[in-house]
């Protein structure tokens, strides 16, 4: 596996690549990989002649300088599990290298259509600008046939997917269901930030999502929402930052089971200081 870190290199490779004919999965990640990633990568490989993977923790997506700072980078172990799954390159540019000082500080615009105001979006203003901004980059350099997103992160999934059509990129977006651990907790390289007992603890979210979906469609959507609040919050050591029963294409919240074909429930949950993501299909 070949491991690049400039542009130009990277151009370098991706034009051989072309030149052969040979087509190109992409797996944009910001390393400290898992299972969940390696799950992607692993699909990426079969389905494509190359895997490109790229492992950058870009600076523009975070709203809170802590968690840049502490964001696990392991750059040395993701590149041996990489070389392992059969990914034929890895690309780990610097900050500096991706960005000039301009893009490094305004907001990157781009029409959400909606899809930024509501869950993650309301509560990490900017985070999907850097998300697209970073992405639609990256596509632009490694001008992958497919790219490979998980579903954990449903709302990035859904803007990537609208930013993939209005930016007209001919790039088939593929979306993976979420990797969970045997106890059902949802992989996350944030995970790795949790002591073994909150681990313990963090179980606590799938566990309730997947109850919840027993009794889901014999309540109304106020009363599971509420329920499934109150039962994480029940654990000590997890705080619910929002619960929302979503239309799975639009994003937006439903009030009735009838509102929509395809009903997501997504998560956020400070388990201590470290936020999980996670969500559940009810319809
Ligand atoms: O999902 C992630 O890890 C990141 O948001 C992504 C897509 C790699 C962009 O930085």
């Amino acid at each position: 596996m070949q491991t690049i870190t400039t542009k130009k290199a990277l151009d370098e490779f991706v034009s051989n690549c072309k030149s052969e004919n040979k087509t190109i999965g992409f797996v944009p990640t910001m390393g400290a990989l898992h299972n969940g990633h390696l799950t992607l990568v692993r699909r990426a490989v079969a389905e494509n002649d190359i895997c490109i993977v790229s492992v950058f923790v870009n600076p523009t997506q975070f709203n809170d300088k802590n968690d840049l700072a502490n964001y696990p980078r392991t750059l040395e172990a993701d590149a041996a599990l990489l070389t392992e799954a059969g990914c034929a390159c890895v690309f780990a540019p610097t900050p500096d290298e991706m960005y000039n000082a301009d893009e490094m500080t305004n907001r990157f615009e781009f029409d959400f259509g909606g899809l930024d105001q509501v869950m993650e979006g309301k509560f990490r203003p900017g985070h999907f600008n850097g998300v697209v901004q970073v992405v639609s980059k990256l596509f632009r350099l490694v001008r992958p046939d497919r790219a490979y997103f998980g579903e954990k992160d449903f709302q990035q999934l859904a803007i990537i997917r609208r930013m993939t059509k209005l930016m007209n990129f001919p790039i088939e977006i593929v979306g993976c269901p979420i990797v969970r651990e045997e106890s059902g907790l949802a992989l996350s390289s944030r995970n790795a930030l949790l002591t073994p007992e909150q681990r313990q603890t963090a179980v606590h979210i799938s566990a309730v999502l997947q109850e919840s979906t027993q009794f889901a469609l014999e309540t109304s959507v106020g009363e599971l929402h509420d329920a499934v609040v109150a039962a994480i919050n029940a654990k000590e050591g997890l705080e619910t930052e929002y619960f929302d029963i979503v239309d799975g294409d639009t994003l937006q919240s439903i009030e009735r089971w009838d509102d929509a074909e395809y009903v997501v429930g997504c998560v956020t949950v400070y388990c201590g200081k470290i936020r999980l993501i996670d969500n559940i299909r009810y319809k």
